[in-house]
């Protein structure tokens, strides 16, 4: 917009466009849940308190539906299609974070109680149940002739989630040391699923929709599950050194559960002398770890490198993404902006 001094604002960022063009439609689909699932989905997205008092919270940072939205123009979809499958990755996505964190046993989410946490876990799993039926509602609805491979195409997305899910919580189980330990390919492995898949889904769903051809759908995949990885490698850093009035989220969580984040499991490769020995031997400790132990072992998996080395994959995974766009064929502006929100991922504090 000019203004009195000629100059223009800037350009709205990708994700404010993205909510502006999204939310109304996402607001619209939930509005079509029983009333049960449909205060409890709307509470997760931070529309309203639990009671259903209307109170606008931060919510989710909105980059699916971003990507999403990038995805389709980057093929030349039309606009219906990208709505449609922006607002279907942002239900599938709220519907992962609601299970998600039943799994974890997170108890924040979005600066705001977790959904098991605000309405019991029964009415929280029903929840994620009704948004994943409402997203798949949502693309078989769409018109242009191509809903059907749309559908089968978001729920081979959801199966590779899931088998990513599935390998983060077996990881839990797995030693930190020895020939049993999870290796950093297996992590990557396992992110570019749990994470990746929808991000993936997010970049291709449009495309799909509007019938681009799979030499592309199967590009913007692949971008996607290469930018899961980076995406993931940057939540496991703020898990540990991320502000949780800045990320909505629990701190050290990942680290009191041992989960096998990045960091830590670079940090447990690469750290051999002292601090190595004491980091295996407080993660391996049968002693239930405290705020103490957790901020201890934050410290040496940064003096061993852990969390350097997370950040470097994370750039280099963001890397290949992008190489990944630049080069299917796609229309360049778009392509520009998917580049240019991807790299903003890495800086993140959110
Ligand atoms: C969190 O995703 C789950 C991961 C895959 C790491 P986001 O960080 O995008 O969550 P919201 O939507 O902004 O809350
Ligand atoms: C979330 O992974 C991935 C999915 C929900 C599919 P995490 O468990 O690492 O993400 P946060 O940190 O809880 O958001
Ligand atoms: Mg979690
Ligand atoms: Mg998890």
């Amino acid at each position: 917009m000019p203004t009195q001094t000629g100059l223009r604002t800037p350009a709205p960022q990708a994700t404010a466009r993205a909510r502006e063009l999204v939310e109304p439609a996402l607001r619209a689909a939930v509005a079509t849940l029983h009333p049960l699932p449909a205060r409890m989905a709307a509470f997760s997205f931070g529309w309203c308190e639990a009671d259903g008092t209307p109170a606008p919270s931060p919510g989710g940072k909105g980059v699916r539906q971003a990507f999403a939205l990038l995805g389709a123009e980057a093929v030349g979809a039309p606009e219906e299609a990208a709505v449609q499958a922006a607002v279907a990755v942002e239900l599938v996505h709220t519907f992962s974070l609601v299970h998600d964190d039943i799994m974890d046993g997170d108890e924040r989410r979005r600066h705001r109680d977790a959904a098991w946490k605000a309405f019991g876990t029964g009415p929280a799993v029903l929840t994620g149940d009704a948004l994943f039926a409402l997203a798949v509602q949502t693309v078989a609805g769409a018109g242009g002739g191509h809903a059907g491979r749309a559908v089968a195409h978001l729920a081979d997305c959801l199966g590779e989630l899931v088998r990513g899910q599935a390998d983060d919580l077996l990881f839990e189980d797995r030693p930190w040391t020895g020939p049993d330990a999870v290796s950093i390919p297996e992590y990557e492995a396992m992110a570019g699923r749990k994470t990746g898949a929808l991000l993936g889904c997010a970049l291709s769903l449009g495309p799909v929709l509007a019938g681009a051809p799979a030499l592309q759908t199967g590009a913007l995949v692949e971008a996607g599950r290469r930018l899961g990885v980076a995406f993931q490698a940057v939540d496991d850093l703020l898990g540990i050194w991320g502000d949780p009035l800045t990320t909505g989220k629990p701190v050290h969580s990942d680290l009191l559960r041992r989960k096998k984040t990045l960091p830590v499991l670079a940090a447990v490769a690469r750290g051999g002398g002292a601090t190595g020995r004491e980091l295996t031997r407080l993660l391996g400790s049968e002693t239930v770890p405290d705020a103490t132990a957790a901020q201890r072992a934050a410290a040496l998996v940064e003096a061993a490198g852990g969390r350097g080395f997370a950040l470097e994959e994370a750039r280099r995974h963001a890397a290949a993404a992008q190489a990944c766009l630049r080069g299917a064929g796609l229309v360049e502006s778009a392509t520009g902006e998917l580049v240019a929100l991807s790299a903003q991922l890495l800086e993140r504090r959110l």
